[in-house]
């Protein structure tokens, strides 16, 4: 089985890379309205690309926002079926500057492909067509296949949240399969068991009723930025932990057993802090780097602004200062309750000298994926086979805020079945997504398909 797979993508690699490089051509930025045409070009070519390969049905269903491409492969109603979710959509490319090559133009240089959405998610959820391809011109695919590609994740997937309630009936299915997140290396295959949830909130001070000069006012009059900056540094403390009042309060601590389990991932600090161009690491006293990222909840300014920021100096005692701020959750904080919270305490920490507003943008809840399901087992038992290695279970940092939702409306566990790496710097410049990456992917996409449906059958 594994050899008529491997066979078939060496001899149409070419064309599989170069039917994603056309994907990557197209900048479907979905947080940008300047390329609103771009993300439909995005849909409209994976609809084309699925009817290709020979799906019964697929159609572009437009929402308030960006489409979802919605496709369906069923080959016999009594047979399991996989949904495969992923997303079309982008993030900006922004700052241009900073790549080697445009970031729409992708190329392939040191067996790895440049672009932005090479890894996230273009190139990963690619993959899955390709491997219903394969599954197609080898006989049929194993089980039913149902695909739900969005071109809004990197902007919350609103209305994605929306068509996934009226049409619940239609993605029955029996397990979610998404190719979105990462592996620890090529020699060390893993899968996802976990994500964190996110609350993102953006917040205005406002000092004096206009900038003022800063040698008349200043040292009588408070600087919101000033204030903004002590405001944000009291919310974390000397041991790395959140001051929220409560934010600890919903957080699962693991057993040692498990964090021992966590521990046994191979983690080399030194190479880690090269790779960063950084002396040293900072966290939670107590909790490992990769516990941290992982199993630890977060806060970070993600931006900050006010004031004067152009050429040269110019003396003035801003009106206003502003802040962008992520938390990062895990189970079992709710990402509105700690919306609720930070904002809470964030204007009772206030000096009566500045005025405070918090605006909430999206967010998501943290999610878990069982480890001991058929389908997480299919998923291990392909890794196996096509990488000779069994995969270790990892928590990543990172967010896929539907991946509860689906838990909450379809009732259905998600296997996080990613194939990209740290180092393809996604949604920063010169994003990359290995050649091997998307190829071994394929292959292993088509291994689980055979797994899952063998392991249900049985
Ligand atoms: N694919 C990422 C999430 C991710 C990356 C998970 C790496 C695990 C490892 C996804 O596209 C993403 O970027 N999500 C956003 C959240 C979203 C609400 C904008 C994130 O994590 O910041
Ligand atoms: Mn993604
Ligand atoms: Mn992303």
């Amino acid at each position: 089985m594994s050899n008529q797979i491997k066979s078939y993508i060496d001899q149409h690699q070419q064309r599989f890379l170069d039917e994603l490089m056309e994907l990557l051509r197209i900048p479907s930025v979905s947080a940008d309205s300047k390329f609103k045409d771009d993300v439909q070009k995005a849909a409209a070519y994976l609809q084309a690309a699925l009817e290709k390969v020979g799906v019964d049905t697929v159609e572009v269903c437009l929402t308030a926002g960006h489409p979802i491409v919605y496709a369906e492969k069923i080959i016999d109603p009594t047979l399991p079926t996989v949904l495969v979710y992923g997303h079309y959509d982008v993030q900006p490319a922004d700052p241009y500057e900073l790549w080697d090559s445009p970031p729409f133009e992708p190329v392939i240089k040191d067996h790895k492909i440049y672009a932005r959405g090479a890894c996230d998610d273009k190139g990963q959820l690619y993959m899955h067509i390709k491997a219903l391809e394969i599954m197609m011109q080898q006989g049929q695919p194993p089980c039913n296949l149902k695909f739900m590609l969005e071109g809004e994740e990197e902007v919350g997937s609103g209305n994605l949240e929306i068509f996934v309630r009226e049409n619940a009936q239609r993605l029955a299915a029996d397990v979610i399969l998404i190719s979105d997140t990462a592996i620890i290396s090529n020699e060390t295959p893993s899968i996802t068991a976990g994500l964190r949830g996110l609350s993102y909130v953006e917040v205005e001070l406002t000092g004096p009723n206009r900038d003022l000069h800063s040698g008349v006012y200043g040292g009588a009059v408070a600087n919101p930025i000033n204030v903004l900056c002590k405001m944000i540094a009291s919310l974390i403390d000397d041991q790395g932990r959140i001051t929220i009042p409560g934010f600890y309060d919903k957080v699962q601590e693991l057993t040692s057993g498990q964090r021992d389990e966590m521990a046994e991932a191979p983690f080399d600090l030194q190479q880690y802090q090269t790779e960063l161009g950084i002396a040293a690491i900072q966290g939670e006293d107590g909790y490992s780097t990769i516990e941290r990222t992982g199993i630890r909840p977060t806060l970070d300014v993600n931006g900050i602004w006010g004031g004067y920021t152009g050429e040269g100096a110019k003396t003035v005692l801003p009106s206003k200062a502003f802040a962008k701020i992520s938390m990062r959750l895990v189970p079992h904080q709710d990402h509105e309750e700690i919306t609720e919270l930070f904002t809470g305490h964030f204007k009772a920490m206030a000096p009566a000298s500045v005025k405070v507003k918090v605006t909430p943008h999206h967010g998501g809840q943290p999610a878990v994926t069982p480890t001991d399901s058929l389908a997480f087992q299919a998923a291990s038992k392909a890794f196996e086979e096509a990488w000779g290695k069994k995969p270790i279970p990892t928590r990543d940092g990172g967010s896929i805020p539907i991946v509860a939702l689906f838990e909450e409306v379809l009732g259905l566990q998600t296997v996080l079945f990613g194939f990209g790496l740290d180092s393809d710097a996604i949604h920063s410049p010169n994003e990359s997504y290995g050649v091997f990456n998307y190829l071994k992917g394929i292959e292993t996409i088509v291994l689980f398909h055979h797994q899952f449906a063998a392991m249900k059958g049985n």
